[in-house]
């Protein structure tokens, strides 16, 4: 038996960890949370809205709470109220009828889906092809599973990057990543941190290495509703790939209740019965409360579909002009705003504005502390997003997220503002 209290003390307490808990890393979330929470800026930083979330959702949950039933144990995969209000909105989007009942999985955050995904498909040394940058917790994620991550970068289509859509992925860069060992690829549209939608052609490339070898996409989709530019287009919906695809969403991106963690994946019967396999040992059901409210705002998004009181509608016209205020500012201090398509991100290179430091870490963490501490704003390292290998493309860009209430954007404005009288 092993005695941690008595001595003679033979291992220290983290030799004890599990070798899958060093697949984890450093973590940039501790890092900037902890620098927010000590200086106090303007927000710019971690990716939620401060603004407030809608209020039928917010009274949702509030009668749902004062039903007795609801605030016990609901169905593993998925309460049954939200299986069928997500089967119904997503049937055509799918262009496939969505069976509720096995085509859907209800998972703790979409962070919880893409555990659950990944740890459902991913065995000891199999690859699994992702394309950079990244949401930071798919490489710790897929290692802890034991898989191989084969990193692909988005690289840009000329010397000058404007818009997110300016970058691409290398059509033969992304052939060579994938073999007879690659299991699955992980995808993001709209992309965070870039705000990159995924043109139709890229799409299809991916799809058809898929097909030829035999993986499985795993797109996360969780700021589908948040297209300025382009066209969100399901991977699912590509010919041959509803078979191979799980597609993530999120209500606390969806609906601006990032506190609520409530994710789903929807796909093939057998895919999302193996990724419930890992779920129901882990969560075994998520909360029955904030699903029933979930629920409630699928079906009303099912009434106004389309209409200017659709919250699908409704926040992505708010946010475009959000965005539209934010490239102002960062033009306006003179960095380099690479124009989001989606998502509520944008990455600015600051660059032009000649800041140096001594430091042995890498730019963009020396800059984002910077900016804090003197200048008031936070913002995330944009290298975060990338593998080691390739840490070196995000050059000297850091990461903004728009998607805030008007006061935390006008205290940001008034920042930059200050910073610009020292120019
Ligand atoms: C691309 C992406 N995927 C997944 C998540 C996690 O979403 P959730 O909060 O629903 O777990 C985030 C959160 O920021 C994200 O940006």
């Amino acid at each position: 038996m092993r005695r941690f209290f008595s001595s003679p003390v033979t291992k220290t307490m983290s030799s004890y960890a599990a070798a899958r808990t060093a697949a984890t890393g450093k973590n940039v979330w501790v890092e900037f949370i902890d620098l927010a929470l000590k200086y106090k800026p303007a927000n710019l930083g971690q990716g939620f809205p401060d603004f407030a979330p809608p209020t039928f959702l917010k009274q949702a949950l509030a009668r749902a709470a004062m039903i007795d039933s609801l605030n016990q144990y609901t169905r593993s995969k998925g309460h049954g109220r939200l299986v069928q209000a997500i089967a119904k909105y997503y049937s055509p989007l799918h262009k496939k009828e969505i069976d509720p009942m096995n085509n859907i999985l209800v998972t703790v955050g979409a962070y919880g889906a893409l555990y659950c995904g990944i740890n459902s498909l991913v065995d000891s040394g199999d690859e699994v092809v992702v394309i950079e940058p990244f949401f930071d917790s798919y490489l710790p994620c897929i290692k802890a599973a034991g898989g191989i991550p084969k990193c692909v970068p988005l690289r840009p289509k000329s010397k000058e990057v404007l818009l997110s859509a300016d970058l691409t992925l290398d059509p033969d860069e992304l052939a060579a990543a994938f073999s007879s060992k690659t299991k699955a690829v992980l995808l993001n549209t709209p992309n965070n941190p870039t705000g990159k939608v995924f043109e139709r052609k890229e799409l299809e490339m991916i799809a058809d290495l898929c097909k030829k070898h035999d993986a499985i996409c795993v797109s996360d989709e969780v700021y589908e509703y948040l297209v300025y530019e382009g066209e969100h287009i399901r991977i699912a919906t590509l010919p041959g790939m509803w078979e191979r695809t799980l597609t993530i969403g999120s209500a606390g991106k969806a609906f601006s209740v990032t506190g609520w963690k409530i994710g789903w994946t929807i796909g093939p019967a057998e895919l999302i019965a193996a990724a419930h396999s890992i779920m129901v040992n882990c969560n075994y059901t998520c909360a029955t409360p904030l699903q029933e409210g979930v629920a409630l705002a699928f079906e009303r998004e099912w009434e106004q579909k389309g209409k200017n009181d659709s919250y699908f509608v409704e926040l992505p016209s708010v946010l475009k002009e959000k965005r539209a205020e934010i490239v102002k500012m960062l033009n306006d201090v003179g960095m380099k705003p690479i124009i989001p398509q989606g998502g509520y991100f944008i990455l600015a290179d600051t660059a032009p504005l000649n800041v140096s430091f001594e430091g042995e870490d890498a730019y963009d963490f020396q800059f984002c502390r910077w900016l804090t501490k003197s200048k008031g704003i936070a913002a995330i390292p944009s290298s975060a997003f990338y593998s080691r290998e390739h840490s070196h493309l995000a050059g000297k860009c850091v990461r903004f997220c728009f998607g805030k209430s008007e006061s935390t954007l006008q205290a940001a404005r008034a920042r930059f503002e200050e910073w610009k009288k020292e120019f």
